[in-house]
């Protein structure tokens, strides 16, 4: 076979160059040239193209035989949680993670047991021999495994095992080992992950085989090759969690099958990764009593309320006081300390704050509002809040404290794990007495001032 010719380009205007250049000639940005694959047109466009509008078939939505997509259960009840039920057939799932944080030992384990229900598995490993491969398995008690694995970066190599053996399952370990002898970039970069996973979802697309991609988050936080993977794939997955404590979680950003921002909980054990199937706890630091500058929140990610510890300092700083948030957005940390000092006259204008959600969870939602404004201002006046107490909440710029979704569920949940008082929006607060709230006082609050003062009151 001939070797097909590769060009250039351009990022930005699509232009293209026979050869690399550091400035598109096109529109003069600069490195914006990626290698890619040309393809030559084979006769001329006219005639092609009403060759082709005589094959392609168009149908109606009504015509299509639609029936809903059959899901195989990993057998692992958290990670089928996060792709919607389980995998689909051709369907294209990448998970990405900081290395180290559990990707091949999840993946690992859910092939065994795909393979022990009766499926036919494939690992294909490009960063770890077979010997490491199986070296886990061992450790992970998975004995006897019969899951095939196959030690190959060679992209055309990777796509006749997978067209020979005809897998219900595979996956690539990882994504940034791949390449394509059609292109003479080295593995990892742009053109290589973007040729490589094109070519994997186009097969598993046209064979069934639904296929997993590892990849691996670069020092900025996104999948290498600017994510150029996730609008390829149907799912993409992503690992969280703090590689320090045992506690792992799976997010989904973007799931055609299924929800997003639903996440399962892992923790690591010995024995690889257990699915924590009621998570609601684990995100509190365990002190007997309340300290100053911590404050409960319930958060909803995805279907379940989840409790997670909020924690503030606020310390005396230089000249430029630093703003810093571990697990929360730190633009909206400087946001909520501006509402802080219009609304409620709370000043930490010359005072470090830093803000921290425990054990290493990442909250996105802003509901999360209410809870980050009592911590601080607890750390700033040394005072602890009330003991069970939590707090929940969106705050607006006009200092308004709006609705989270689906509070009553959220409250349900602190109810149930022995909260005593609850500070939460107007809308929030339960409109009759409900048997599931026992236990619990509900403060509504419409403005943050409100919440304040509230507080300073339960707290003498
Ligand atoms: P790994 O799955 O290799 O991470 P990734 O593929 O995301 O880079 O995870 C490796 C980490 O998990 C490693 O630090 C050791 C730890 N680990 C356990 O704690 N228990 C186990 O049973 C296994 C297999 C790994
Ligand atoms: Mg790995």
């Amino acid at each position: 076979m001939a070797k097909d010719k590769t060009q250039y380009t351009c990022n930005e205007c699509g232009g293209t160059s026979p050869k690399w250049l550091g400035k598109c000639p096109h529109c003069n940005a600069w490195n914006t040239l990626i290698e890619s694959v040309a393809e030559s047109p084979s006769a001329p466009a006219k005639n092609r193209f009403a060759s082709l509008a005589k094959t392609a078939e168009v149908t109606t939505l009504a015509d299509i035989d639609a029936t809903d997509v059959q899901r195989t259960p990993t057998g692992h009840d958290e990670l089928d949680r996060v792709l919607g039920g389980g995998i689909v057939e051709g369907g294209v799932v990448l998970i990405g993670g900081d290395p180290g944080i559990g990707k091949s030992t999840l993946l690992l384990q859910a092939l065994d047991a795909l393979q022990r229900s009766g499926q036919k598995t494939l690992y294909v490993t490009g960063e770890e021999s077979g010997a490491q491969v199986a070296l886990r398995s061992r450790r992970l008690g998975l004995d006897g495994s019969q899951v095939s694995v196959l030690a190959e970066i060679q992209l055309e190599k990777i796509l006749a095992t997978l067209a020979h053996t005809q897998p219900a399952i595979a996956v690539i370990d990882s994504i940034q080992t791949v390449y394509s002898e059609q292109l003479t970039s080295a593995p990892g970069s742009v053109a290589q992950v973007r040729e490589c996973a094109a070519h994997l979802t186009r097969a598993a697309k046209a064979s069934g085989t639904a296929i997993v991609l590892v990849g691996h988050v670069t020092k900025e936080g996104a999948l290498a090759g600017p994510r150029v993977l996730e609008h390829m794939v149907d799912t993409v997955l992503y690992f969280e969690g703090d590689t320090h404590s045992s506690f792992r979680l799976i997010r989904a950003i973007k799931n055609r099958f299924g929800a997003v921002n639903e996440i399962g909980v892992f923790a690591m054990t010995e024995r690889g990764l257990k699915g924590v199937s009621n998570p609601s706890a684990i995100f509190l630091s365990q002190h007997s009593e309340p300290v100053p500058g911590s404050c409960v929140m319930v958060t909803l990610e995805g279907t379940r309320p989840m409790l997670v510890e909020i924690q503030a300092l606020v310390d005396s700083g230089g000249p430029s006081p630093r703003r810093l948030s571990v697990g929360l957005d730190r633009d909206r940390l400087a946001m909520l300390l501006a509402v802080l000092h219009r609304h409620a006259g709370v000043a930490c204008m010359d005072q470090d704050v830093f803000v921290n959600a425990v054990g290493g969870v990442r909250i996105s939602e802003p509901a999360a509002d209410l809870a980050v404004m009592l911590a601080i201002t607890s750390s700033l006046r040394g005072k602890a809040l009330p003991k069970g107490f939590i707090a929940f909440g969106e705050v607006g710029l006009a200092g308004e404290v709006r609705p989270a979704p689906r509070g009553q569920e959220r409250l349900k949940e602190a109810a149930k794990l022995g909260f005593s008082v609850a500070v939460v929006p107007k809308a929030n607060a339960p409109k009759k007495n409900d048997k599931a709230f026992e236990g619990l006082t509900i403060h509504a609050v419409e403005r943050i001032e409100e919440a304040m003062s509230l507080v300073r009151q339960l707290a003498d």
